[in-house]
């Protein structure tokens, strides 16, 4: 396979900016404000298919999983709206020279949003392409001088039944937990984000700070993001404690590794009627297939 440095994507798999912009002019008017300052999108430098469109709005917003509000999929955009994300703060601990805690203001503010639009892939075989609005998360870390102690990077999910019903219920351990190796988490496709279609996030997709990392499962992208931590050693993760031979820490998009209960094979893309072939990494290989060089990835799945 013949590995392509980040950025360096064919012409013909960028959509023309111009009319994504035009189809939703009137939503980046009226959201860019409220998200502060908002760069020249950086949409070109990053690969859609040509028949990636956008996933609608509404489905972004009412097709969630956040087990924090239920685990059928209306249940976020139905419980979620009073959940307080003004003022929130966020700790930065372990192997790291600026831990903390930090406010929101402080901590996500000085870093100005672009707009990215990912390919959004979950482990149950549906999957949407949705422009985030975010920063590279490898920017924040390089502002926190992480110590050479720091192998991997944990993200924690706020921890608060009385505002989470889902978390009266054991049905995973809480809080959610996810985490990264280091490389992964400093490469410029991972993004923290604030917000989605020119707006700020809205609760159920993971307000005020969630990850994203476009060639994983979307199960990596914890939402409500309240800790981070860098660690020598790797953390453990919600998903891979409650169910370990099915969900494992690295959860690399890959249609040649069944998941034990059905194939990753294919993919039915929200809105659409007929399913379509899963891409190793997610349609990211280029990017990222360097990283798990030498790797056997039935085993580190
Ligand atoms: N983060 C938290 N805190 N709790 C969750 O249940 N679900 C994950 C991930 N982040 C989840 C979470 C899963 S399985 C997916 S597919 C994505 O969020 C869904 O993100 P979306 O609802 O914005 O599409």
């Amino acid at each position: 396979m013949i590995i392509r440095r980040g950025g360096e994507i064919p012409s013909s798999e960028i959509t023309p900016y111009q009319h994504y912009l035009d189809r939703r002019a009137f939503m980046l008017a009226a959201g860019a404000a409220a998200l502060g300052a908002v760069l020249p999108p950086r949409l070109g430098a990053w690969p859609r298919r040509s028949d990636d469109k956008l996933t609608p709005y509404k489905d972004v917003i009412g097709y969630n999983n956040y087990y924090e509000f239920g685990t059928d999929k209306a249940s976020p955009a139905k419980l979620a709206g009073g959940l307080k994300t003004d003022p929130w703060t966020i700790e930065v601990a372990g192997a790291v020279k600026r831990p903390g805690t930090y406010s929101y203001d402080d901590l996500v503010r000085p870093h100005p949003a672009e707009e990215r639009v990912y390919r959004h892939r979950c482990v149950e075989g549906w999957s949407m392409v949705v422009p985030w609005m975010g920063f590279p998360l490898g920017d924040l870390i390089r502002r926190l001088e992480p110590s050479s102690q720091a192998k991997y990077v944990e993200f924690t999910t706020l921890n608060d039944p009385a505002q989470m019903p889902g978390q009266r219920s054991n049905v995973l351990p809480w809080p959610y937990v996810e985490g990264l190796r280091m490389d992964e988490a400093l490469h410029p496709l991972t993004l923290m984000v604030m917000g989605v279609y020119g707006k700020p996030l809205p609760n159920q997709n993971g307000a005020p700070l969630r990850l994203i990392v476009p060639w994983k499962y979307g199960f990596k992208g914890g939402k409500a993001i309240v800790r981070i931590r860098f660690t020598d050693t790797q953390p453990r993760t919600t998903w891979n404690i409650a169910i370990p031979r099915e969900y494992g820490f690295y959860a690399n998009v890959n249609p040649q590794v069944a998941h034990p209960r059905w194939s990753q094979a294919r993919e039915r893309r929200i809105g659409e009627f007929f399913k379509q072939d899963t891409l190793m990494f997610n349609g990211y290989a280029d990017q990222v297939a360097s990283l798990y060089a030498g790797m056997n990835l039935r085993i580190n799945y």
